[in-house]
């Protein structure tokens, strides 16, 4: 990535400082250091390649040189904010896809928590992170992996769920420069509204299988089936047990139930 074309890019935006790497081991990494370190709101951590890329639940995330992003922003929640933390990885993927429909006139969804789906495939993943001195939270880091052209979709037996670009889903040509900028132009404006109404909305009419049978693999202890309800106003997914009660899960993996 030509690192003036990237800040080119971005002059528009508020962000006060870019840290762009050809290589670095995860900018997820990276950036709870720099925010640990006192970062500003919205410093940006991008990387070309990563050889320690992280997804959620420790599993690896591959970014493909030239074909995918892969970036980080920093930021700092407020006192109000740190009760419902879990809605910022909902930010990263709101933005994806404003980003998608805007620039390609297709229509995404969200896996619960913060998978974009394109077709039912992922397209993009998000990875929330905080850091913290003692109990006082130095910083919290938005990842987001965006598999934008063809070269950049792993191969099937290296993903637990299947994967698709979203060149593919899209007739316009993909820039990544202008995809970035996109995306983060969307995340900066409902930074400020993540606890609105607004925003929640804004992810609820993006989120995959409402009303449909769905299997919860919690990180830890026995999977859970339910119908999906909903989201609750800190993020928790809604599921509806077979005997009709109601069940809000903080974290998990979600599936579409395959009838059996
Ligand atoms: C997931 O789907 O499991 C989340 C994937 C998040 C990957 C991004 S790539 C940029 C940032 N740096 C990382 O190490 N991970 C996130």
């Amino acid at each position: 990535m030509d690192e003036q074309a990237l800040h080119n890019a971005l002059i528009d935006l508020a962000i006060p400082q870019i840290h762009y790497f050809e290589e670095t081991d995860s900018t997820n990494e990276r950036a709870l250091a720099l925010a640990a370190q006192g970062a500003h709101e919205f410093t940006l951590v991008i990387a070309e390649r990563q050889t320690a890329g992280r997804g959620r639940f420790g599993r690896r995330w591959e970014t493909a040189a030239g074909a995918s992003l892969a970036f980080t922003l920093i930021l700092h929640p407020s006192y109000e904010e740190l009760e419902r933390l879990g809605l910022f990885s909902f930010l990263g993927a709101v933005a994806i896809c404003l980003a998608i429909e805007a620039l390609c006139e297709t229509k995404p969804q969200v896996k619960w928590p913060n998978d974009v789906l394109l077709g039912g495939q992922k397209t993009a993943g998000v990875l929330a992170e905080t850091t913290w001195h003692g109990n006082k939270l130095d910083g919290l880091v938005v990842g987001m992996g965006i598999n934008l052209l063809p070269g950049s979709v792993p191969p099937a037996s290296e993903v637990m769920f299947p994967a698709t670009c979203i060149q593919t889903h899209c007739d316009y040509p993909m820039v990544r420069l202008e995809f970035l900028a996109s995306a983060l132009n969307h995340l900066v404006f409902w930074r400020s509204k993540i606890l609105s109404t607004e925003f929640l909305e804004a992810y609820h009419a993006r989120l995959a299988f409402i009303g449909q049978q769905v299997t919860l693999i919690p990180t830890e202890g026995k999977s859970v089936n339910g119908k999906l309800i909903g989201i609750d106003q800190s993020g928790k997914i809604i599921l509806m047990m077979e005997d009709g009660n109601e069940i809000a899960y903080p974290i998990g993996d979600l599936r579409l139930r395959v009838a059996s």
